[in-house]
Parts: C-alpha cells; structure tokens; sequence
C-alpha cells in the first residue's frame, strides 16, 4: 500500500465535513481528498436514478484520477440511494453513511424519534428497513428539511443561518401526532450537525441529537487499521462546480486542514 494513497470523501457540498472532523480526531495522519459535486447540490430533491448515476460516474472518475485507499460516501442521500451500486464498480472499500436510527431508538425515553433528512432520504426503503429493524417498538417521525442543507452552506461560507429553515424543520416534527413527545433527533443528512447548535436552540436544551460521523471515522480506522499513512503532498478539496463560488468556503476547509482547491 502506497503511503501517500488518501481517503477520498464525498459529498454534494459540505456536508462530509462532519465527517472529515471525526476522521481527524482518530487518523490525524490519513492524506484526504474531500469531493464535492457541488454542481449537483442539493441532492436531496433529485430522483433515485439521478443520484445513483452522478455518484456512481464521479466515484469513477475521481477514483481513477486520484487512486484512493478507501472511499468514504459522506452523504446519507448518496449512500441509501447508490451504495450498493458503488460497491459494485469499485474495488475498494467503501464506507457509507447510514442514518443512525438503531443508536437513536436506543437512547430515546420517550420512544418518540424525530428524523431530519432530505426528500429522497426519507422516502427510501433503506430508511423503512432500518426502522423495521432497531426502531419498530418506537415512534419515528420523519421530516424532510432541504432547507437546513441550504442553512449549513451559508453557515459554512460565513452568511447569516435562515431561522425560517429552522423553525420549519422544527415546526415539521413537533406538528405531528406525538411529535411533542420527541426527546431524539436522527440528523440522516451530513449537513445537518453543521447547524446543531440551532436546531438546539429551537427544539429544546433538552433533545439528544444523534448521527453517524463518529462511527464512520471510527470504520475507516478500523478498515485501514496497520496500514501505513504519510502525506505527499497537502491535502485537496475539488468541487465539480464554479472554482470562485467553492473558493469561498476557503477559509473553513483551512480549518479542516486543508488549504488546495480545485475544480475537478
Ligand atoms: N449531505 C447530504 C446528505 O447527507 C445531502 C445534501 C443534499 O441535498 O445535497 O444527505
């Protein structure tokens, strides 16, 4: 194994950022490469067939241009629509992110779940099978808040967070039967934790967030567990979109520790 090969992780805008946080924590060393299709975001209002040929063409293409070790689909959306299809044509590992209703129904009191994701997550039967499995003894309330990916962009480009996005993520969960009653919440879309504090502040000190970021990062260090890391070279981000627009986030990828972008 070249040393220098990186963990490529994907994403349609920011959101794998979350992701890539937990990752420092456990595989400071890791080189990275963060891709995102942000010619694509969002992808939560785009059809099954969509998603599943942008991601699975783009996982191909940065693959073989960047040879990573392992690749890391840092998007619920992504990941419940085209992670098998992925697994298929690639011939490296590959981690998924999987909304995190199995931890969730193991915390809540209540036995009220809400769940955030986008529209095409929550409509997935990857969603209903989870729920059948971990969480059929609770209530899941599900609530599709594509404006809270947009929140997390601007948040992350340094603009002012819409609180109407927030109250109508709010207002969506709490406005159905029992949604009064929830104590938990699955955040099933990366982006999602990037606002936590104000999903926080409008739901209630009280609720318990829940998503998947740290046991990705822990799966990637357990898939690559002995093999040796060492940067060549800084780590990169590409966008698939408009070079100026994706330089804006700039100064947040250098707080990620990484300081070279380019347009794939
Ligand atoms: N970050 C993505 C997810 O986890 C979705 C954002 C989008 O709609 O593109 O679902």
């Amino acid at each position: 194994m070249d040393p220098s090969a990186p963990i490529l992780l994907f994403d349609s805008g920011v959101g794998g950022l979350t992701v890539l946080a937990e990752l420092r924590k456990v595989l400071p060393e890791a080189p990275v490469i963060y891709a995102a299709d942000t010619a694509g975001l969002p992808y939560g209002s785009k059809t099954e067939a969509e998603i599943a040929a942008r991601v699975a063409g783009l996982l191909g293409r940065l693959s073989e241009r960047y040879r990573p070790r392992l690749v890391t689909i840092a998007c619920n959306t992504a990941s419940t629509i085209a992670l098998g299809m992925v697994r298929d044509v690639l011939h490296i590992p590959i981690v998924g992110t999987v909304p995190a209703i199995k931890p969730a129904a193991a915390m809540t009191k209540t036995g009220v779940i809400g769940l955030l994701g986008t529209e095409a997550t929550i409509r997935q039967g990857y969603v209903d099978r989870l729920e059948a499995e971990f969480a059929s003894d609770k209530r899941l309330l599900r609530y599709a808040a594509p404006g809270l990916v947009a929140a997390a962009e601007a948040k992350l480009r340094g603009e002012p967070v819409d609180n109407g996005a927030i109250a109508a993520a709010v207002d969506g969960l709490r406005s159905q039967p029992d949604g009064a009653s929830i104590d938990t919440v699955v955040l099933a879309c990366t982006h999602f934790p990037l606002i936590e504090d104000e999903l926080r502040a409008a739901l209630g000190r009280e609720i318990t967030f829940v998503h998947g970021a740290e046991g990705i990062a822990r799966r990637i260090s357990h898939l690559t567990q002995g093999l040796p890391f060492a940067r060549s070279e800084p780590d990169l981000a590409i966008t698939t979109g408009e070079l100026t627009e994706f330089e804006r986030l700039a100064p947040t990828f250098s707080a990620f520790g990484i300081e070279r972008i380019e347009r794939l």
